[in-house]
């Protein structure tokens, strides 16, 4: 059997990623990082730093996907010692959700209690243009929905209990942080409800119309399992979409979103976004 099959990590198993993780850094970072599509260059800026490839380390998820670094920098940024994935995996890559999971999951036994999530996401709200940030305010699991839940199967109790709460999956003070930061800093920030879909298609038309109508503001192919498992664990979330493509609404339009336009845009936000997390870091 592969891997990418496997559907539950054990307790011990997870333990074993984070050794691993242990024995290859001195620092003992407190926040971790997720970086989405087209994001990684703000693990550049960590010095003095570790570096980690996915491939090396037990368990873990690999991300085939251009645009995914596929490694862990350890280090210090804007004064806070930080793990940061360069790169994450997706359900869409035929891992279970308790895969691409696990990297949260050894986090929290490194010692991680705060957890900030960035992604590339598709703007539905019609405010939204490309080229914005969005403070995730809450989210739909869309995917859940189905029953592909990341804490469906087992309950590890070592983590949370079986039945979380996810009013707050997204951490007030940190929210209030942030849009504080982002107005010091003269940053323009949206705020909205950020949807998961399973991917790999981007939607259609019909499908944007519908999320509009339950009050999606922005929808990706990632994030909200990793925080379903962070909360699960009890630490703090913040999340920030970089809004890179507008979503469409009429299937007889002459516009297409594509990966490529993503990266593209990806590109242009990420000096706004690595503004805005280091002012964060500094003051978290
Ligand atoms: N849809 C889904 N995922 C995305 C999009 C989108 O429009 N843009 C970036 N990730």
């Amino acid at each position: 059997m592969s891997v990418t099959t496997k559907p539950f990590f054990s307790y011990e198993k997870i333990t074993a990623t984070a050794d691993y993780i242990r024995q290859q850094t001195s620092h003992q970072p407190k926040i971790g990082l997720i970086l989405g599509s087209g994001l990684s260059p703000l693990a550049e800026e960590i010095e003095p730093a570790d570096y980690v490839p996915y491939d090396d380390i037990p368990n873990f998820p690999v991300s085939g996907v251009v645009g995914h670094a596929g490694r862990l920098v350890i280090g210090e940024l804007a004064g806070k010692t930080v793990l940061v994935m360069q790169g994450r995996s997706h359900f869409y890559e035929g891992y279970s959700m308790q895969h691409i999971t696990l990297p949260v999951r050894a986090m929290k036994l490194l010692g991680i209690e705060t957890l900030v999530v960035t992604n590339a996401a598709g703007g539905i709200n019609s405010n939204f243009t490309a080229g914005d940030l969005m403070l995730i305010n809450d989210h739909i699991n869309m995917v859940g929905f189905g029953g592909s839940n990341p804490l469906s199967g087992p309950n590890l109790a070592e983590f949370g209990p079986r039945f979380p709460s996810m009013t707050r999956a997204y951490d007030r003070d940190l929210k209030a942080l942030a849009r504080r930061v982002a107005t010091e800093q003269d940053i323009t920030i949206q705020e909205g409800v950020y949807m998961s879909l399973g991917g790999p298609t981007f939607e259609t038309p019909a499908e944007i119309r519908f999320f509009e109508t339950i009050g999606v503001d922005a929808v990706g192919m990632s994030t909200v399992p990793e925080v379903i498992v962070a909360n699960h664990a009890g630490m703090r979330v913040l999340g920030i979409s970089s809004i890179t493509n507008v979503a469409i609404r009429n299937p007889d339009s002459d516009e297409e979103t594509t990966h490529q336009e993503v990266l593209d845009t990806g590109k242009i936000i990420v000096p706004k976004l690595i503004k805005l997390l280091k002012g964060i870091l500094t003051e978290i």
